[in-house]
């Protein structure tokens, strides 16, 4: 079975009794600076949307209840909530007047919410797990009432900064808007990532004023509220600042796919899987990779894609949703929701589409697109081919520029090639057809009626040769100069004492198709 680093997020201790948890994501913003019709939550980062990675990072905790605010472009995050994590439930925030006021609304939606609160920003997707369940751990040990997460960062532009008093006690935490000079040059900044009592929060939110410069309800007051009414609040600091890292625009996405693509190839390398040029290997969190594979460079691994001990794919090339057996090949192809067998080969230049099932050893060569069909242990369909709704054999041989006319252009009907049948070059195969196991088709042919079993089938028109029409009508041409020249050597060889023997050329329909078409006439090797 193929190992899989991130689909489960591992390495998290589930610490979820005696507390009860509920985690509650932010998501309602608009990200403004993304200049996107998407909500920012939902842009995709290596097979996640950004609230995807930030719910699978709360995933270990267990929650008795998650609560994602939604706002901004509601519907959209509601259904892809739907998709990803249908027991989440999205609470509407109709405005947006502050993260303080985005909490309070989710716990009207928990009234019963006991225990731990924990909040993530919606836009911090290189959260690991492992972060948030020792953020948790910390606050439920110490029986904090509120629990930030911080990070040391080279440049805390933009974000709200730990202030701690003489004894690095948290004093309170400040927006930069709202910083003095003295506060801005603080490089120990709120994650956007937090632990707390439930009671003691709702107590808390309560009494958020909105005396700020944005005129918000800020969450991070809560952090001064608590503190200043003797409750103890506590800062727990990340190892490693990188993943409290928050996205606001595009280019700030880009370094963060940069970041986790980094991160996961390093994972997998060290799991036994060969990358060979890691900087162009985009492998999504959600894609398995057995010990031994290979990965080859500027090759893209998404959604569910799975790639067996042994095989090797790449360079270039893009897998989506596809598994790809123990010991097979894909070169220079694209394939979506294929399944290509073990010791399969594929490509170089290969499309595979949905349903395309390449058994055992199969090999699906150069300018072969494949879909919804089945291609036999051992087939082969090596060049220039179009494999539309058809079963083939094992061990048939399909001619390169064969089509399998599926279409009549209202529905769809399916091809059956049978096993250890021989399909000529150049052959349409018009569906419905069979042709039967161990047959043989003509270079050239039209087939829509089925082929028995040992059968050839042959639709090919018989061949006219028409001679000196070369002459007749493209004179002056390099053709006809060419033909002259070789008619001339013709006849200056034929001549009386040349020692040729006289020779006759087969003309017209002699012969109306040779005997039998040897491999030579039918296909290509
Ligand atoms: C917030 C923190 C800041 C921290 C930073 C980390 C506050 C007041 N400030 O600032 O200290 O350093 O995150 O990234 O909390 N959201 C809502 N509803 C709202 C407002 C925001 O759901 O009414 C959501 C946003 O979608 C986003 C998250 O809350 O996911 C944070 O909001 P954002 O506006 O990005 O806050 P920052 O200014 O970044
Ligand atoms: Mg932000």
């Amino acid at each position: 079975m193929a190992a899989r680093l991130f689909a489960v997020p591992t390495g998290a201790r589930v610490v979820s009794q005696p507390h009860l948890r509920t985690v509650v994501v932010l998501a309602a913003g608009e990200g403004k600076r993304m200049k996107s019709a998407l909500p920012k939550v939902l842009h995709p980062l290596l097979g996640r949307t950004l609230v995807g990675h930030v719910l699978a990072a709360a995933a270990p905790l267990a929650a008795d209840r998650t609560v994602v605010v939604v706002g901004h472009g509601a519907d959209q995050v509601r259904a892809h909530l739907a998709e990803i994590a249908p027991e989440a439930t999205p609470v509407l925030q109709a405005e947006q007047l502050g993260t303080g006021h985005a909490v309070r609304i989710a716990l009207d939606a928990a009234p019963d919410a006991t225990g731990t609160v924990v909040v993530i920003n919606g836009d911090v997707p290189l959260l690991r797990p492992e972060t948030v369940a020792a953020l948790v751990a910390a606050h439920e040990e110490a029986r904090a009432a509120a629990t930030v997460l911080a990070a040391e960062v080279p440049d805390p532009t933009g974000l709200g900064r730990i202030v701690r008093d003489t004894d690095g006690r948290l004093e309170q935490i400040v927006e930069e808007r709202d910083a003095t000079p003295a506060q801005r040059a603080i490089r120990e900044i709120n994650a956007g990532i937090y632990a707390f009592d439930a009671a003691r929060l709702r107590d808390a939110l309560g009494k958020l004023s909105t005396d700020n410069d944005q005129g918000e309800e800020y969450l991070t007051d809560v952090f001064a509220l608590l503190g200043s009414a003797g409750e103890p609040v506590a800062v727990h600091v990340a190892a490693d600042h990188v993943e409290t890292l928050g996205c606001n625009d595009r280019v700030e996405l880009a370094a963060l796919r940069r970041l986790l693509r980094a991160r996961v190839n390093e994972a997998w390398m060290r799991t036994g899987v060969s990358l060979l040029d890691p900087d162009t290997t985009w492998i999504d969190v959600t894609v398995a990779l057995d010990r031994d594979a290979v990965v080859d460079q500027n090759t893209q691994l998404r959604g569910g894609t799975v790639v067996g001990t042994g095989a090797v794919v790449g360079p270039d090339v893009t897998l989506i949703d596809t598994v790809v057996g123990p010991g097979a090949t894909v070169l220079r192809s694209h394939a979506v929701g294929a399944e290509v067998g073990a010791g399969a080969s594929v490509g170089p230049y290969a499309y595979l589409r949905p349903e395309a099932r390449l058994a055992e050893k199969a090999k699906v060569g150069t300018f072969v697109e494949v879909k919804n069909s089945e291609v036999g242990a051992g087939a082969k369909v090596p060049h220039l081919s179009y494999v539309g709704d058809a079963t083939i054999g094992a061990k048939a041989n399909i001619g390169a520029a064969t089509i399998f006319v599926n279409y009549d252009g209202v529905n769809k009907h399916r091809t059956t090639v049978g096993e250890g049948a021989f399909v000529g070059c150049d052959t349409s195969l018009i569906a419905p057809v069979e042709v039967g196991a161990g047959a043989y088709v003509a270079a050239g042919s039209a087939i829509a009626q089925d082929v028995p079993a040992g059968a050839l089938g042959v639709t090919r028109a018989p061949q006219r040769n028409l001679d000196g029409w070369v002459a007749r009508k493209r004179a002056g041409t390099v053709s006809a100069e060419a033909a002259a020249r070789a008619q001339a050597a013709d006849e200056r060889a034929s001549a009386p004492g040349s020692g040729a023997s006289e020779g006759e050329a087969i003309h017209g329909d002699a012969e109306p198709v040779r005997s039998a078409p040897g491999a030579g006439d039918t296909a290509t090797e």
